[in-house]
């Protein structure tokens, strides 16, 4: 009882549609159904579900107080890699189906491998990849110097034949490089294609669930920064972690986009070095361009992404424009945010910028979210106008209103702490997050109330 029946799927917004059409009637996108089955309830169960994983036997259904529900409040596995558990929450909960995006050769394979080889004493692991062989995962296991025992390692894509093994070998924890090579027997469509991924990883996620064995999916990234295969992935899974940094540097952060079990936004930072990743647990100061003299167009701010503070310089370039239409460029900031700061800049700070071009960019290839670096920005575009170079040993971070005024951003101490500890010397802040002393363990703290009064404050 109870066959498979074939929908289709939107790779844009997730929606299913009982017919193909050439638009999808939720998001209006064209072109971006594709067919996948949906399984009946009795298909979808897999052997698996009548084994135990670490959360022990799994029970019928049925309504229960939640007060009487047995759960382990503590059941984190540490990555024995400090900065990936600060990403993931405070390390990895059974069961959880964390994927893991990022730009090709910024180094999820490396970070996978080398958390799956750390663990594997206590979680034993099953690394599956679908773009290398099996010579080439040994040979950089080898070269990183990983310990290996107890890992074990897959060359296949066919979902199927994975569970089969998953199911055979039962380990504690899977890696799927990349969700993009999988496909299952169910369905017509080519292996990479939007239906393809999702119900591939739709097994994998069914399978974490039933058995309480944590998945990692690895997910190549579009142009458009998104992970490729419909947006569903991210709402299928536990956690979203991405991988930022510039190609020419060696740094990479990890971001947690979406996270059941910790803080969104929360970031690990990494150095990649010939012995694969390394952790930087003390990562304040490599946002800095690291100049010795203060240079024009550069502002330092504090940012304080996820729960930890950093020093982070934005740079600005203002250079006047051949075109009739300037450009507004932003890397590592949102750019409809710089169109806006740069229009209350002329309406209420009576800076003139329109026939210019304006480049602004965050050092390090690290992505800035926070209104905070509202300020900043705007100090680090004038000071590149002026071709003057802001004070020395000058921080700032705030929000730009519309009508000109400086908002304060939360945990302002924080962000002055972390300032005065690295040898700043001034501030400019928001009114209501300077103290009212003036000052903060010997740094000068400004506090602005008003656009004007803060670009005065950086003559
Ligand atoms: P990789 O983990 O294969 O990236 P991804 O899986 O995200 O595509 O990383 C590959 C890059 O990292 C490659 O450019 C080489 C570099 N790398 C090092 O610099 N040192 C190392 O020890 C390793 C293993 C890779
Ligand atoms: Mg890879």
């Amino acid at each position: 009882q109870g066959k498979s029946r074939t929908a289709y799927v939107c790779a844009e917004c997730g929606a299913e549609h009982n017919k193909w059409q050439g638009q999808c009637a939720e998001c209006g996108a064209w072109n971006s159904l594709s067919e996948f089955v949906v399984e009946s309830a009795a298909a979808a169960k897999s052997p698996a579900a009548r084994r135990s994983g670490w959360a022990g036997k799994v029970d019928a259904p049925r309504v229960t107080a939640l007060k009487d529900v047995r759960h382990s409040e503590d059941a984190r596995v540490s990555t024995g890699i400090g900065e990936f558990d600060r990403v993931l929450g405070g390390g990895l909960v059974e069961g959880a189906v964390v994927l893991v995006g990022g730009d090709p050769g910024i180094g999820k394979s490396t970070l996978l491998l080398q958390a799956l080889a750390q663990m594997a004493p206590s979680l034993p692991g099953l690394y599956v990849t679908g773009e290398e062989s099996l010579g080439q995962v040994a040979g950089r296991a080898s070269r990183l110097g990983l310990p290996l025992d107890g890992l074990n390692a897959l060359a296949e894509t066919g979902v199927e034949r994975i569970l089969e093994h998953a199911v055979a070998l039962q380990p504690k924890l899977i890696v799927a490089d990349s969700v993009q090579t999988l496909w299952t027997e169910q369905l017509t469509a080519a292996p990479g294609s939007v239906s393809q991924v999702r119900e591939s990883a739709a097994r994998l996620v069914r399978y974490a669930k039933e058995t309480g064995a944590a998945v990692f999916l690895v997910g190549h990234v579009t142009k458009e920064g998104g992970i490729a295969g419909p947006r569903v992935l991210e709402h299928m899974v536990d956690a979203v972690l991405y991988f930022e940094g510039d190609s020419g540097s060696r740094f990479r952060v990890l971001r947690a986009f979406k996270n059941r079990f910790g803080a969104v936004n929360e970031l690990g930072v990494f150095a990649m070095g010939d012995k694969g990743l390394r952790e930087v647990p003390n990562p304040s100061a490599i946002f800095l361009s690291g100049g010795s003299a203060q240079q024009p167009g550069s502002c330092v701010m504090v940012t304080r992404e996820g729960t930890r503070p950093l020093l982070v310089e934005v740079q600005a370039l203002v250079d006047s424009s051949p075109l009739s239409n300037p450009r507004r460029v932003a890397v590592g900031l949102e750019q409809n945010r710089l169109a806006m700061l740069l229009a209350v800049l002329h309406r209420h700070g009576g800076v003139v910028v329109g026939d210019q071009d304006v480049f602004v960019n965050v050092v390090g290839g690290i992505r800035v979210q926070e209104t905070a670096a509202d300020l900043p920005v705007l100090l680090a575009v004038l000071s590149s106008l002026r071709d003057k170079p802001l004070p020395e040993k000058t921080v700032a971070f705030g929000e730009v209103g519309l009508s000109g005024e400086i908002r304060p951003v939360p945990n302002g101490e924080e962000r002055l702490k972390e300032a005065a500890t690295h040898g700043f010397k001034r501030a400019i802040v928001a009114k209501a997050n300077a103290p009212k002393a003036g000052s903060y363990k010997g740094m000068e703290v400004v506090a602005v109330e008003r656009l004007s009064d803060a670009l005065s404050a950086a003559e």
